[in-house]
């Protein structure tokens, strides 16, 4: 960790400490340490000095940074070991294939506060305005089957679901494969792309989009209908530092039990948080449509649709609609 994200943690559990603590902590002088201080101020940290309480954190920015990403998130297995944060790129998944390309270890992830040519699937774009959302990548080199990637999938929209859950009191629901739901509208995406051989994965790069902050007016008219935020979802505008550190840490928990053998647990409460089984859906593969009932998972996370004609398919991608 960097100083200044050394000072940020231990602002974080002590009301107040002295120059002179943080000195000796961080073995430097206090005129560094107060160097550091005043770098945090420029990033927009309210940081409070006085001669009896010593420095004390008031309020943090609603920006991203990478040493206050890494302070809030403490110790982590894989995911966020390594943070690193764009002003704005053209889609944080290119980012990361690069870095993949490059031989990055896994649990690298990478933010932008805006993109300039986000994509969803299906070759769709992906609005990404500056500081309205979360719009991240992380590297994982999973020990799978091409054929089991779907878990890391699975695995993501349900810890995703969860840590919205808890920071906003809104559970989402889960629409297979990857999308996340509130009240009908899209609030969350997920973009999964595998480079692999013939029976094995050799990287994932998985691009996450949550809509956080913006207000209803800053949709295009064409998404209103369709997608929504946290903000409107809530009621009120979210601290997207919070949110981002709460997601990476149940990312960080689900990617664990995957490593560990344990998808059936994490299909069983992502059965729970899905609505699209047990209806009738039609799923769109390129030209082909399919209709019938969505009946479960399969132990790779794919779908199985019992289809009109009685035959049981095992569904890994395309696009789902709930028939009414
Ligand atoms: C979807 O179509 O539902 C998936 C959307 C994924 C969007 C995210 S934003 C961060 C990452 N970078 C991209 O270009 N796309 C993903």
């Amino acid at each position: 960790m960097s100083p200044a994200a050394q000072i940020l943690a231990t602002l974080r559990q002590q009301d107040g400490v002295s120059g002179a603590d943080l000195a000796l902590r961080l073995g430097m002088s206090r005129a560094a340490v107060w160097a550091h201080i005043e770098e945090l101020r420029g990033a927009g940290f309210e940081i409070e000095a006085s001669p009896h309480r010593g420095y004390r954190l008031v309020t943090s920015p609603d920006r991203l940074l990478a040493d206050d990403l890494l302070a809030r998130l403490g110790p982590v297995q894989v995911i966020g070991r390594d943070i690193r944060v764009f002003q704005e790129t053209n889609s944080t998944n290119d980012v990361v294939e690069k870095l993949a390309r490059d031989g990055v270890a896994e649990g690298v992830v990478v933010f932008a506060e805006a993109q300039s040519k986000g994509r969803g699937r299906l070759g769709r774009q992906w609005l990404s305005p500056a500081g309205k959302g979360l719009w991240f990548s992380i590297l994982l080199r999973p020990d799978l089957r091409p054929q089991e990637a779907t878990r890391l999938t699975v695995a993501t929209a349900t810890a995703i679901a969860r840590a919205i859950q808890q920071q906003t009191g809104v559970a989402p629901d889960i629409k297979w494969p990857n999308d996340l739901m509130i009240a009908g509208k899209k609030v969350c995406g997920i973009l999964t792309e595998l480079s692999a051989e013939l029976d094995h994965v050799k990287y994932i790069v998985l691009g996450v989009g949550v809509d956080v902050n913006l207000a209803s007016g800053e949709f295009p008219s064409d998404l209103r209908r369709i997608a929504t935020s946290l903000r409107i979802a809530a009621g009120r505008v979210l601290p997207r530092p919070e949110l981002a550190v709460a997601i990476l840490q149940e990312l960080d928990r689900e990617y664990a039990r995957i490593l560990r053998g344990q998808f059936a647990d994490v299909a069983d409460e992502w059965e729970q948080r899905c609505t699209t089984i047990g209806q009738l859906v039609s799923i769109r593969l390129g030209d082909r449509v399919l209709r019938g009932r969505a009946e479960a998972l399969d132990e790779s996370g794919a779908l199985l649709l019992r289809t009109e004609h009685g035959r049981l398919e095992r569904i890994i991608g395309g696009d789902v609609t709930v028939e009414k």
